[in-house]
């Protein structure tokens, strides 16, 4: 594919290392088993609807890899080419061209009925214009009619009792993992602390900002956007008020008169 990628020097995105990388879909593997990942592709492939798809910040492939499978076109964009390069061992430049660059402002050519952005990857840009721009760039991307979905979690600021900084998400054997959220600034950090076969303890941190379903609908409307569709889950179970995350899809009307 001829690739026009403009991305900015600078993004307040992490980068992902090759570490990092490497290490990916072990780290994750509980978000590559059919129980998770076969609803997500579902529902990706039927709003699809034949058309090509784009995947921003498309990692190693993990939803990009079985959604080829089913036939559908995907191509990529992402911000780290150690990421790119674990994807390569799975799927050639051929079958999934990926531009390397910020979701935010790098193109691609073509014309796509499908944007995605998943597994709470917005928040790695971690300011508010940035994610505005990110939102304008799926617009910028789908024909008339496409649409833009976002699967992300709902900010857990209920878990926080007054005055503590600090709450966990998972306290095993094996890892430590808490989130540090400012309710000031939206900014928010995730802390791993997890025990090596060596004895030894490894500490990653990754850093976000987190969104409210109504910032992201506001996000969406500056891009010319219209909400379709809010549900809790990959399933369609109903999004409520004790949700604690929601695939959301925004559609481009059709041109004026079509
Ligand atoms: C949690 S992983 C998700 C990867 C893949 N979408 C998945 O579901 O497995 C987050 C990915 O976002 C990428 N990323 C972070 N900031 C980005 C940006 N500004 N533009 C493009 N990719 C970005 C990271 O490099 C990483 O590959």
């Amino acid at each position: 594919m001829a690739a026009i990628a403009q991305a900015r020097a600078v993004t307040s995105s992490d980068l992902w290392d090759e570490d990092t990388a490497r290490r990916y879909d072990d780290a994750s593997a509980g978000m590559f088993t059919p129980e998770v990942l076969d609803p997500a592709v579902d529902f990706l492939a039927r709003l699809a609807g034949g058309g090509p798809a784009l995947e921003f910040a498309i990692g190693t492939g993990r939803v990009a890899v079985p959604l080829a499978a089913r036939g559908v076109p995907v191509a990529g964009i992402e911000l780290s080419q150690p990421m790119v390069d674990q994807l390569r061992r799975k799927a050639s430049a051929a079958e999934i061209p990926v531009v390397v660059g910020d979701m935010a402002t790098t193109t691609v050519p073509g014309e796509f009925s499908l944007v995605y952005l998943v597994f709470n990857t917005i928040g790695n840009l971690r300011t508010q214009d940035e994610q505005v721009e990110c939102f304008r760039n799926a617009a910028r991307h789908l024909a008339p009619g496409g649409r833009f979905v976002i699967e992300l979690w709902v900010p857990g600021i209920r878990r926080f009792p007054p005055g503590q900084a600090a709450v966990p998400f998972d306290v095993s054997d094996r890892h430590l993992g808490f989130d540090t959220l400012d309710m000031v600034t939206q900014q928010g950090t995730s802390h791993h602390y997890t025990h090596l076969a060596d004895g030894s303890v490894r500490y990653g941190a990754s850093n976000f900002r987190y969104i409210w379903p109504a910032e992201c609908d506001l996000m969406a409307r500056l891009a010319g956007l219209v909400p379709e569709q809010r549900v809790a889950d990959w399933h369609g179970a109903p999004f409520t008020s004790e949700s604690e995350s929601h695939v959301s899809v925004w559609r481009k009307p059709l041109a004026a008169g079509a």
